[in-house]
């Protein structure tokens, strides 16, 4: 595979500040979605790698937590200069190995790099207090200091932005990282160490372990004593096993895991918006975010109109490999999930609903499904209870908002919601009784830096993004001085 810009494709870990051999030798296919073929050869590190990269990453915090919030703010800036200057080479090299349309890939750099340049700014706006005493002659001061080091577990479905939105306030809080990308994805993850350091920053600050052995690196990332915090994104069931791994030694988590996001359509909404809405939300990188709507709760009054006009434009969505002009849906990311997807639309098809549109793999074939609108779902499709991470819109009619509200809340996941209504005391009485993070009135697009992103229930722990980010990665140190 080419990069245009070769000093981006990089086939070695980066541990230490330095391109080394994973300690075990051997390295693992990146393969094409699209092709399923063979686009690079990466070093698969294990067990012993991920404690080099830990000695490492100590090392260099001890020195970085001392460095000012001004220098630290002045490489990240260095850091998201360069990954614009480089946005198309790097969008191109995360269209190939995840398979997104290369306008989806391209926007997902500016959006990765919009944490870097946020996090810059923040670095300099940790602030302390002051607290009056409980007695004369004290003083109470309250510090914030780095975590420590480290370990950010990330997703293939944002294989760059999902790590600067966890390293870059990690680094402007004066601590150092590990990245553990994810095996289908590892070339955008490299990309990014190659430019933190032409960034300049110190040795071991930053370090890349891609590997196929997740559950080796991730046993020592969640186990090892000198990792004081471990941010994970990814599927509920996996982050239930971080964090039962991380109770040993009492780590710090962030956990941003999985959704089931109700999107609801009152018979007050303007069609045209929610449509388009719908569209944005449900099939976005082919339906394989977390905030993806899930389910889609629609009132009797605009039921037909809605379902009809949805796979209308549905139906206009052209399929297709990344690189082909045009494309809006690429394929999904393993045949794996092609097969999870098929068994999900096959389910709620053999319990009772009926397809409006594709429900079957693509003519294509490899890992194409067909963009699909399954209407009149019925309760017990696994389609409800599980997040489906594919182009797949089930509709279940409703009548009454304190019904809709019962059956948005009636799931263990709490991450994103949507709801569409004119109705000006709907949007604030829904938006408070709804049980999520984030909930997006007549508004379908929520993935924002300036916003706090993070679930409720068992969708996860803590925020990124936003001011609230760069806390996950401070802790807060009392200072009483007496004698005064
Ligand atoms: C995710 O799927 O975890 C992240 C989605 C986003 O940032 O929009």
């Amino acid at each position: 595979m080419n990069a245009r810009d070769s000093k981006l494709l990089r086939h070695k870990a980066f541990i230490g500040g330095e391109w080394v051999e994973a300690a075990r030798g051997g390295s693992f296919e990146v393969l094409d979605p699209a092709t399923g073929l063979a686009i690079a050869h990466v070093a698969d590190c294990s067990a012993e790698d991920a404690e080099r990269a830990i000695e490492a990453a100590q090392a260099s915090f001890v020195v970085w937590r001392a460095t000012l919030a001004r220098e630290r703010a002045r490489l990240l800036r260095r850091w998201h200069e360069l990954i614009m200057e480089h946005k198309d080479d790097l969008g191109d090299l995360l269209a190939r190995e995840q398979g997104k349309p290369l306008a989806e890939a391209r926007a997902e750099i500016v959006y990765g790099a919009a944490f870097v340049e946020w996090f810059a700014e923040e670095a300099r706006r940790v602030y302390g207090d002051l607290i009056d005493a409980p007695a004369p002659g004290r003083e109470i001061l309250v510090m914030k200091q780095p975590v420590g080091v480290v370990a950010a577990i990330t997703p293939w479905n944002f294989p760059n932005a999902m790590i600067t939105r966890k390293i870059a306030p990690a680094l402007a809080a004066g601590c150092a990282a590990i990245v553990k990308p994810a095996e289908e994805t590892p070339l955008s993850a490299l990309a990014l160490g190659a430019l933190a350091q032409e960034a300049g920053f110190p040795r071991g600050l930053v370090n890349i372990l891609p590997t196929t052995r997740a559950a080796e690196v991730g046993r020592v990332l969640t186990s090892h004593p000198l990792v004081r915090k471990v941010s994970f994104t990814g599927s509920t069931e996996v982050g239930r096993t971080i964090m039962r791994q991380s109770a040993e030694t009492i780590k710090s988590l962030s956990l941003e895991l999985g959704g089931n996001a109700p999107f609801i359509v009152f018979d007050d909404a303007d069609l045209d918006a929610v449509v388009a809405g719908a569209v944005a939300s449900k099939y976005r990188n082919s339906g394989q975010t977390c905030v993806c709507a899930n389910r889609f709760y629609v009132q009797a009054g605009i039921y037909e109109a809605f379902a009809e006009k949805l796979a209308a434009a549905v139906r206009a969505l052209k399929v297709g490999a990344a690189f082909e002009p045009g494309t809006q849906q690429g394929p999904l990311i393993t045949p794996e999930a092609v097969a999870k997807v098929e068994s999900l639309v096959n389910d709620a098809v053999d319990k009772g609903a009926k397809l409006r549109l594709g429900g079957a793999r693509h003519a294509r074939g490899g890992n194409f499904f067909e963009p699909t609108v399954l209407a009149d779902v019925p309760a017990d499709a696994r389609l409800l209870t599980e997040e489906i991470f594919g182009p797949v819109a089930a509709l279940v009619r409703f009548e009454t908002e304190t019904e809709v509200i019962g059956l948005a809340n009636a799931s263990e996941a709490g991450l994103a919601a949507y709801f569409y209504t004119k109705d000006l005391a709907r949007a604030f009485r829904v938006a408070r009784a709804i049980e999520a993070g984030i909930v997006g009135v007549n508004q379908a697009v929520i993935s924002t830096v300036e916003a706090p992103f993070g679930g409720v229930k068992q969708s996860g722990l803590g925020r990124e993004g936003a001011r609230h980010g760069i806390d996950e990665y401070l802790e807060v140190k009392a200072v009483h001085i007496g004698g005064l």
